[in-house]
């Protein structure tokens, strides 16, 4: 198709053209992709959608016009921020924690971000503002930087993957200490899953009086079921003190359709500083929560109705299965000669490797072994540093993991000492 079209098509014309573009598509419905989509099984597909054809065209800009947007959003907020102890954490402060939704993790990081300016301008007079955080940090916070005018900071991270919580101190202790307005910790960080220092991390910004975020966005939605299961998680929400704002994904751990976080700042003082207020043009007062205007009631609505499909119990199940199965999928690895897993292998993440030899040389070139299994139908995202092959593992990967480790020993054996020319990186595109 060239210009822009000149005459309407018919439905079932434009729907055979959709149908036929999804074609090259990973088809996450099979459970051979790892992130991208979590597939939360039929009961939360019929809820979802059904959810998204009945809030499909819904704004959420004017809530005074669409009630039930603001009803669904503050369930939505209010049930993350209990899931996170930030009911009764925040309640010995005045108010509980409170926050909205955003289109996604991305977002709510974004307001983090901005929000943590805000605060140390009008508390601290801050006006060249530092964020102090880990290479595992997500890019979005580098985003957010670059958006809202923030240098940065970066330390990297120790054997163990997670922050280096001595290097934040010493930024902490520096010359530029005054200027920190926000430091971030991660539960559990994208590239290897571990969980760092939260405690640490946050008494560092609580010291200064600056922010401290925790990005749960993988966690968020997963780690409070993996302790009710008997898993090993550090507190890493609002019981630490010091954490004052935290983002969490429904739509991803949540297993809600996409377009769908929370962000939560620890009390509505704290929360201020996200929102923006003007009236100073012809259109009139214009309030805006995060950072859309017109705001799709679709994500939210389908969130809402997820969320209570599963309930405790069914997050429970999904998150069990999304353990046994990474855990197989580490053991796997660890049991296939040339490739290991990185991190501490305690939750749903997993990043495979080469195996090093003596000298430090990998055996094997992990990113061979991603190709080989591209040709077997398997999506893999590449990271580096070093070279691995990251998995979101979730509970609609787990009929297909004993066809991904017989896929993945073959691949291994295929590849042997090959290498790739290729060898850039994929974790998201422009086009
Ligand atoms: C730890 C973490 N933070 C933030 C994000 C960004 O989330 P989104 O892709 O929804 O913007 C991701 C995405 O995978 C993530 O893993």
């Amino acid at each position: 198709m060239s210009g822009f079209p000149s005459t309407g098509r018919s439905h079932d014309e434009i729907m055979g053209d959709l149908r036929a573009l999804r074609g090259d598509d990973v088809r996450w419905q099979d459970g051979r992709t790892f992130g991208l989509v979590y597939d939360g099984g039929p009961a939360v597909h019929a809820i979802a959608e059904a959810a998204a054809v009945e809030y499909l065209h819904e704004n959420a800009l004017n809530t005074a016009a669409v009630p039930s947007l603001a009803r669904i959003q503050s369930d939505v907020v209010r049930w993350t921020a209990d899931l996170l102890h930030g009911t009764e954490a925040a309640s010995a402060a005045g108010t509980p924690a409170s926050g909205f939704m955003t289109s996604g993790g991305t977002e709510s990081i974004l307001c983090s971000v901005l929000a943590s300016r805000e605060r140390a301008e009008h508390e601290r007079g801050v006006t060249e503002p530092i964020m102090v955080l880990a290479s595992s940090a997500h890019a979005a916070f580098h985003k957010g930087a670059h958006l809202f005018g923030l240098e940065t900071r970066v330390v990297g991270v120790g054997d163990d993957w997670r922050a280096d919580v001595e290097a934040m101190a010493e930024l902490a202790a520096g010359p530029d200490a005054e200027r920190i307005v926000l430091f971030v910790a991660s539960a559990p960080q994208y590239p290897q899953g571990v969980i760092d220092d939260i405690g640490a991390i946050a008494a560092l910004a609580d010291d200064l009086g600056a922010n401290c975020h925790v990005d749960a966005c993988m966690g968020g939605f997963f780690l409070p079921f993996a302790d009710r299961l008997g898993r090993d998680v550090p507190p890493f929400d609002f019981r630490v003190r010091g954490v004052t704002s935290m983002s969490a994904d429904v739509h991803k751990l949540g297993y809600a359709p996409k377009g769908a976080s929370v962000v939560l700042h620890r009390d509505k003082g704290l929360r201020r500083h996200q929102t923006f207020v003007f009236d100073d043009w012809l259109g009139g007062f214009y309030a805006s929560p995060n950072l859309q205007g017109t705001r799709s009631g679709l994500p939210m609505a389908a969130a809402w109705s997820v969320i209570q499909t599963l309930g405790v119990e069914g997050y429970l199940d999904l998150t069990s299965r999304a353990l046994e199965t990474a855990d197989r999928v580490r053991a796997g690895v660890e049991a296939t000669p040339g490739i290991r897993t990185l991190g501490d292998g305690r939750f749903q993440l997993v990043a495979i490797a080469a195996e090093l030899d003596g000298n430090g040389a990998p055996r094997l070139d992990v990113f061979a072994v991603g190709d080989a299994m591209g040709r077997r139908g398997w999506h893999l995202d590449r990271q580096h540093r070093p070279d691995s092959l990251h998995l979101t593992v979730s509970a609609g990967n787990e009929p297909v993991i004993g066809d991904f480790l017989d896929a993945l020993t073959e691949a291994v054996t295929e590849v042997g000492t090959t290498s790739v020319e290729d060898r850039s990186t994929t974790y998201a595109t422009i086009d």
